[in-house]
């Protein structure tokens, strides 16, 4: 009798666990294995001698707009890329393409990329491009036309939603994980846009004009990163370098790219960017999407002998070889079910839970209190989902908009009136104000707020004291005006699907906001050092504006500010910005003590160890990004006051202290020699400079090295 108890016993023990096993397996996920570089050259070796020049002519050009080219006769497959900046992009049908093969029931709408590196947790980054590359396999797209890893160089750049902020070393270290994690599951990620594409007016016009020093420390790192992360691709940008077109520039591919960081795998235009057949051929360019127009006379040009068809193997073999890499000759579509969706879903909210960043919090407003009664919420994006634009445009499933989601928390103490009277607004306990603006790719957009927005947020601020702003942008705005009478700041970004419900439970106080800016907010747009790229009597325009961009001439921007991009900037001009990089608050507060270095002597190959101790010193539990700037104190070339080097965010209770270690390299004291081509690491004395944002410092020292 008794056995037989015991045996019931076990037999149920072993299907609950056999259950959630298979639960948690739902996802048939392989665990992705690329062939090796050496054994994947190989094969495209042995497919490209079987290769007609014809063939080798057509691979090299794009096919249906988002296609590289099949190859039937040879078993090479069609790849289809798409986009998947905030969550893959999906295109039902393109311009009478048909993409039945390539449909994703739907695709989960993440936080966009600044909202990302505001988080400071690369591990999320990882998380967050899994997610994306496992969409991008259950709908068999070969090619993730991103990271976008360009800079925060000017605040009303329209892109700045897709990339990861103003500084080069936070870049690396989120698109260094995000590569790792698109590619884990077999997707290729794509490095764009290279390089020195900061904005998007008239962006096939622009001719970005800098010193190879700059390029180095402040626009290449992250594509540096990718690129030792295992990238596979690189996209090329629509603006020239110093003269010209990059995707057809010798010094850009062949020089930057492929020499100095040491790229191997395919490189790709962007769509429409390149005009010069010869040139583009000659550059190191791989291959031209969306289709061969510039290519278009490639039978001509091996004619006439000014190209060889060793070009064109070239051209060819980095295709077939980047192909056959991630095996997309012999791969398969995973199957998933909704508990894909679901885990994706859960990637976004924490990313939305670490994202948002908390400006301002006068005599601790928030989080609510029970107390407040009647809460007025107002402004543009109480109903509707603002979401960046373009290619990267998502649509998400499950959309949970910000009045509900603020109804889930305050039931009916919250109220929406989209155009309340001043009498609405005073007699409300507090307002909840949301205000923002929708950028998207192809143009850019003022710093400052349109009229009517700005109309709004001032009517609340100066009719009553408890108003609490939510920002809802990819970029910085103005908030000068406003700024000193708003009583609490939430800068939201683009939340994706489930970004409201973090925002909700942050204003709760379910969440504990801990995201810090990833970019500088300055006061006024002519504080910035990209003011001034609009040429001289012209303004900014909304839309695609293709037209017009066509007859545009080419219009030169001058990066003067060379490596003085963001905070350094601003320190270096003394101009105090609206609000620092890197600052972001919390409901709790942290203290910093105890900074000490491993060693004061520094062996060329080694690392230093600089330590701290942090302690939650409030009475919740909160994360808290620790950030390590450096300053060199004397130095033969100019640079910054502060260079972030290191960061670590760590979790901690209320009273716990944690002791943390960042470890620096030769590297991350050095500078680029531009007469060398290399690093530079010159001896003398360092400051380093250990606090919760650019600004504010809580523990340094100097040591000699
Ligand atoms: C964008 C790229 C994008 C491509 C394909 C271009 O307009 O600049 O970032 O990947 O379109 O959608």
């Amino acid at each position: 009798m008794y056995k037989y108890i015991i045996l019931s016993i076990v037999l149920s023990i072993a299907s609950f666990i056999l259950y959630f096993q298979m639960k948690g397996q739902s996802i048939k996920k392989e665990q992705f294995q690329p062939l090796s570089y050496k054994q994947a050259d190989g094969k495209a070796d042995s497919v490209l001698a079987l290769m007609t020049q014809d063939e080798k002519i057509a691979l090299i050009g794009g096919d249906r707009s988002f296609f590289i080219r099949p190859i039937p006769r040879l078993n090479f497959p069609e790849v289809y890329m798409t986009d998947a900046t905030q969550g893959v992009h999906t295109r039902e049908k393109f311009k009478d393409i048909d993409l039945t093969n390539y449909q994703l029931e739907k695709s989960t709408a993440f936080p966009c990329p600044i909202s990302l590196a505001a988080t400071w947790n690369p591990e999320l980054s990882y998380r967050y491009a899994e997610a994306i590359g496992e969409e991008c396999r259950a709908g068999g797209i070969g090619i993730l036309l991103g990271p976008g890893m360009n800079s925060y160089r000017i605040s009303q750049c329209g892109r700045n939603f897709e990339y990861f902020g103003e500084d080069p070393f936070l870049r690396a270290r989120m698109v260094s994980e995000y590569v790792k994690g698109v590619q884990s599951t077999g997707t290729i990620a794509t490095l764009k846009h290279f390089v020195a594409n900061n904005t998007d007016y008239y962006r096939r016009k622009s001719n970005s004009i800098l010193d190879e020093r700059t390029l180095h420390e402040i626009y290449l790192p992250p594509f540096k990163a990718g690129i030792d992360a295992g990238a596979q691709a690189v996209m090329t940008s629509y603006n020239l370098l110093n003269g010209e077109w990059c995707g057809q520039n010798d010094y850009v591919i062949n020089g930057l790219l492929r020499t100095q960081l040491g790229f191997r795998g395919l490189v790709m235009t962007d769509w429409w960017s390149v005009y010069d057949g010869e040139k583009l051929i000659k550059s190191g360019q791989d291959l031209e999407m969306p289709f061969a127009v510039a290519l278009k006379d490639t039978r001509q040009l091996l004619q006439e002998g000014k190209i060889k068809i060793e070009d064109i193997n070239r051209m060819a073999k980095n295709i077939l070889r980047t192909c056959f890499i991630m095996k997309f000759d012999n791969r398969n579509k995973y199957v998933f079910d909704n508990t894909m969706y679901e885990n994706h879903e859960s990637v976004a909210l924490q990313t939305a839970r670490e994202g948002i960043v908390l400006l301002k919090n006068e005599k601790n407003i928030l989080p609510l209190q029970k107390e407040t009664k009647t809460i007025l919420l107002t402004g543009e994006y109480a109903e509707k989902i603002a979401v960046g634009g373009g290619s990267a445009a998502v649509k998400g499933f499950n959309n949970r908009i910000m009045f509900d989601e603020l109804k889930q928390e305050f039931g009916t103490r919250i109220t929406y009136v989209k155009n309340p009277t001043l009498g609405q607004i005073k007699s409300a306990d507090v307002v909840l104000c949301s205000i923002g603006t929708e950028d998207s790719e192809g143009w850019d957009r003022l710093f400052a707020l349109p009229d009517d927005q700005e109309k709004k947020v001032e009517d609340c601020v100066n009719n009553n004291p408890n108003t609490v702003v939510i920002v809802t942008s990819g970029s910085g705005i103005r908030m000068t005006d406003w700024n000193n009478k708003a009583r609490a700041i939430l800068y939201a970004w683009y939340g994706g699907q489930i970004g409201n419900k973090a925002l909700a439970e942050i204003i709760a106080g379910k969440t504990n906001p801990s995201g810090k800016l990833p970019i500088t907010i300055e006061k006024e747009f002519k504080d910035s050092p990209g003011y001034g790229y609009i040429p001289k009597n012209e303004t900014l325009y909304q839309g695609w504006n293709e037209k017009e961009e066509k007859k545009h001439l080419v219009y030169d921007i001058h990066y003067t500010e060379g490596i003085f991009v963001g905070y350094r900037w601003y320190e270096k001009k003394n101009i105090e910005p609206l609000y620092p990089f890197g600052y972001g608050l919390s409901y709790t507060s942290f203290e910093y003590s105890d900074l000490a270095v491993g060693t004061d002597i520094f062996h060329e190959q080694g690392t230093l160890k600089v330590s701290l101790t942090v302690k939650n010193v409030g009475t919740r539990k909160g994360l808290e990004t620790v950030q390590l700037y450096l300053q060199d104190v004397e130095c033969t070339v100019p640079r910054p006051l502060k260079e972030l080097k290191g960061f670590i965010k760590v979790d901690l209770e209320p009273g716990q202290s944690r002791n943390v270690v960042i470890e620096l390299t030769t590297k991350d004291f050095s500078f680029w020699n531009p007469k060398t081509k290399d690093w530079f690491f010159e001896k003398g004395s360092f400051i380093l400079q250990v606090g919760s944002s650019s600004k504010e410092i809580k523990v340094q020292k100097q040591i000699e090295l």
